[in-house]
């Protein structure tokens, strides 16, 4: 995952809590198709993708999907392909809590442009208040949503919006999954770069040491002047620990590469003091972002009872829940559990309870 860093720097309350709806929607203004941001904006693939494709394969051609949390549309997008190359003509709802707009914001990425025009998308319609009829869904989907909501008061409303006989299937965070591995190695990173070492205060004080500068920043720090080159020696001290550290992580790249890359930026040549105060600026922001976002996710990420409180909500609701499974991605990379599940029809429903 990059850095994707879009927000401003937050209160210790906020910092708490989940994130709001206007910190997700400037996320998904940044037009990726997932949340996993790469090059090219790709949707998701391999094992997800097939996941996802052996649910839309248990529908009849014209099935009503309603994915739940869906953010710039990830699953309604899948949905949305599978029924146009197939020659089905799903009719394909996608909610999300916040004020979505993907048709917007991810009609840049090829993933997503060919399908945009085939879902109908709706913001402000959070898990537990679809605003969908009752029984009018054959397939509720949601990856990396529904665990973002109350799972008991989410439960009742896809028990209340499916069809008898209609279909759950979810992809939720997993405690031991690479996603919250490489969330928690992020954060560590962050902390490490602008806790501990303070990188990009630093920066900021070399910065305003050679202030009214632009070109002469560089001439006076050739010229070694006193108290910029006493920061400068600082900076680049932190900057060398921080290097030397960042072996120990899997892939320093989620946040001591963001950083760095960007104080380079800062320091760049031949740029006025007013850009690199602004440089700076910018990275604190994107961090923030960042942190803020990974911080979500870890809160959201269900432990091994919370998933089992899942489970039983979806049963509690009256759904059938038919399995789940740990979701591993490329043969190796565990990325969530699956779970899948049904509304009983009326008659089996009464029959079990004679
Ligand atoms: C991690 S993103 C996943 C988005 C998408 N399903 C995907 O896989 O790319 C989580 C999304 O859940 C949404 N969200 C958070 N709480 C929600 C709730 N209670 N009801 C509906 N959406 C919610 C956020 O706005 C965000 O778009």
């Amino acid at each position: 995952m990059s850095n994707p860093g879009r927000k401003g720097p937050r209160s210790k309350d906020k910092r708490r809590g989940k994130l709001d709806n206007s910190e997700w929607l400037q996320f998904w203004r940044h037009g990726s198709v997932t949340t996993f941001e790469r090059n090219g904006n790709p949707n998701y693939d391999g094992e997800i993708r097939e996941f996802w494709e052996r649910q839309f394969a248990t529908l009849t051609p014209e099935a009503r999907v309603a994915d739940l949390a869906t953010g710039n549309g990830a699953v309604a997008l899948l949905a949305a392909e599978y029924s146009a190359t197939r020659g089905k003509q799903f009719a394909i709802e996608a909610l999300d809590k916040a004020a979505i707009k993907p048709e917007r914001d991810a009609g840049g990425a090829e993933a997503a442009r060919p399908w945009l025009g085939q879902v109908r998308f709706r913001g402000n319609a959070p898990n537990e208040r679809t605003g969908l009829e009752s029984g009018s869904v054959d397939l509720a989907t949601s990856q990396y949503g529904f665990e973002y909501g109350d799972p008991a008061a989410s439960a009742q409303e896809v028990m209340r919006i499916l069809k008898p006989g209609g279909r759950i299937a979810l992809i939720t965070h997993h405690a031991n999954s690479v996603v919250v591995r490489e969330a928690r190695e992020g954060l560590e990173q962050h902390r490490l770069c602008l806790e501990q070492e303070r990188l990009l205060e630093k920066a900021g004080r070399v910065v305003k040491a050679m202030a009214g500068a632009g070109s002469a920043f560089e001439r006076r720090l050739l010229r070694g002047d006193g108290k910029a080159e006493h920061l400068r020696r600082k900076l680049n001290a932190s900057v060398d620990r921080v290097q030397q550290q960042a072996a120990r992580f899997s892939d320093p790249g989620y946040g001591i590469g963001f950083i760095l890359q960007g104080l380079s930026s800062v320091f760049a040549p031949r740029i006025e003091a007013s850009q690199r105060r602004q440089t700076i600026r910018r990275l604190k922001e994107s961090c923030a972002a960042y942190q803020r976002r990974m911080e979500d996710l870890l809160a959201a990420t269900p432990s091994e009872g919370e998933f089992d409180r899942l489970l039983g909500c979806l049963r509690g609701a009256g759904i059938a829940v038919e399995g789940w499974f740990p979701l591993i991605y490329r043969g190796e990379a565990l990325m969530g559990w699956a779970v899948t599940g049904n509304k009983p029809r009326q008659e089996a429903a009464s029959s079990a309870m004679e």
